[in-house]
């Protein structure tokens, strides 16, 4: 069934002689690539450095606000271990009628359900299992807008799921091919929830194949209007961004180009994309910060979230796990290190700033707990049925976005709890 775009191309030999060692690194450009240009397939040169440290979030509330968790103690959400949980998933593909097909694991019919039977346990405290009606009373009258990639999208469609059981949202807008940009009203609590698709959060000509190119323009100093120009209208805003940063790019800054990544053929320094995607993530929160008109905004970065590619992408167990990985047994590292890292010192750099202008600022920091579920990505069953006719010589495989329910349900998860926090902040301080 289909055609692999990689064989008969010398690109195919390039990505055998890479594998070794760009293995984690190329399969999943390998695989955005085919989703959104399945006409153009280069291969690109990637980097991987090495580890950086983590941050803890703590929190001080001594406010008696209504919960528990804010006795004082700190949480530390991102340290801890997956435990089995027999409560399951809130929502199923049946219950919940907006999850995109691809992610649709269970109703495309995932034979093994243990993977939705586990709960993070964080080091120290523990993760109440996602409220809706603490969530809905947190952005009430609020506009929750979500903006950057396929990883803000997935993490949206958790959300309105987990959403959906206490208040259905309802779909009041929609524009764009496959469905990029798109807006829900939830009634009961007169909140506007919405995706904006924008994968460099600044501006760059992410049509380049269509327009014949082989490699992105990004324009690092130049927030990207198609999100930006609606930001007076927002008042909390989830940033998530980073696989599109593999792409081959032209980096421009001030109108000068800084460098270029992947470029062979272009005569310019190739610079990696790690400090850009840095600086783009920074043009992106000064945007915000910018616009003064007294709204507290809050925002957050939800960090890098590794894949699991173990084989070929287009083969049967390209993602084979079906369990969690034990704690200590996987170590974040590379790519996935290294792009929270970045995101992390951006994000700890803006709430200095923040602070003057009243905005909140956090990480959402799921990096390393969503590295230690290599069992939670639709694999072949991005496709219903993917062996009904028996086993195939070409499966095309995600393990790149998490199947729903699951795992990344948590980032919604830890996502309350920072707003909670920030809720019981904002009364303690009298704001
Ligand atoms: C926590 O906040 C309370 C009151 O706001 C304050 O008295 C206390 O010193 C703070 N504790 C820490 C560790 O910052
Ligand atoms: C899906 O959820 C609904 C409502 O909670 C439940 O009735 C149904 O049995 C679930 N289906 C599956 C396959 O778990
Ligand atoms: C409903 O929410 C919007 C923000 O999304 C706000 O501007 C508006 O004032 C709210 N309406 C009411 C009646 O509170
Ligand atoms: C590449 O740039 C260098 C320095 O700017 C220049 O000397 C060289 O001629 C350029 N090569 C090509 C092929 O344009």
């Amino acid at each position: 069934m289909g055609t692999n775009p990689l064989k008969d191309t010398t690109d195919h030999f390039l990505i055998k002689r890479l594998l070794p060692c760009a293995i984690f690194a190329l399969l999943p450009l390998a695989l955005l690539r085919f989703f959104f240009y399945p006409l153009s397939f280069n291969q690109s040169l990637l980097k991987s450095p090495q580890d950086k440290p983590i941050i803890i979030i703590t929190t001080n509330s001594s406010s008696k606000a209504t919960h528990e968790k804010f006795s004082g103690i700190p949480c530390d959400y991102t340290s801890g271990k997956w435990v089995r949980d027999m409560l399951g998933p809130r929502y199923n593909g049946t219950s919940c009628t907006t999850i995109k097909d691809g992610q649709n694991c269970m109703s495309h019919g995932r034979p093994d359900l243990g993977y939705l039977y586990w709960r993070w346990k964080p080091k120290g405290c523990n993760l109440p299992r996602f409220e809706p009606s603490s969530f809905l009373r947190l952005v009430e009258n609020k506009h929750l807008a979500f903006v950057g990639d396929s990883m803000a999208r997935n993490q949206l469609e958790s959300l309105l799921c987990l959403l959906s059981e206490a208040s259905p949202p309802h779909l009041v807008y929609r524009d764009g091919e496959e469905n990029k940009f798109r807006r829900w009203h939830i009634s009961s609590h007169n909140i506007t929830v919405s995706i904006y698709w924008s994968p460099f959060l600044v501006k760059g000509d992410g049509e380049w194949a269509a327009t014949g190119l082989n490699h992105n323009k990004l324009y690092i100093d130049l927030v990207d209007d198609r999100w930006a120009m609606e930001i007076d209208q927002m008042d909390v805003i989830v940033l998530s961004i980073g696989h599109w940063f593999l792409h081959p790019a032209l980096y421009f800054e001030k109108d000068l180009v800084l460098g270029c990544h992947s470029c062979p053929t272009l005569n310019h320094t190739e610079i990696g994309f790690y400090q850009v995607f840095g600086k783009s993530l920074r043009t992106a929160m000064k945007a915000i910060s910018d616009i003064q008109d007294g709204k507290r905004r809050q925002i957050i970065v939800t960090t890098f979230s590794p894949h699991h590619f173990e084989g070929d992408w287009d083969k049967a167990g390209a993602c084979p796990k079906k369990q969690p990985f034990k704690d200590g047994e996987k170590a974040m590292e590379a790519m996935d290190a290294e792009m929270r890292s970045v995101e992390i010192e951006e994000v700890e750099a803006a709430k200095k700033n923040g602070q003057q202008v009243g905005l909140q600022f956090e990480a959402l920091d799921i990096t390393k707990l969503s590295l230690m579920r290599p069992d939670g990505h639709p694999g072949p069953y991005m496709h219903p049925f993917p062996f009904a006719n028996g086993a195939q010589n070409w499966v095309q495989n995600d393990c790149v976005h998490w199947c729903l329910p699951g795992p990344i349900d948590t980032w919604n998860e830890i996502l309350l709890e920072v707003m909670k926090r920030w809720d019981a902040e904002t009364k303690r301080d009298g704001l």
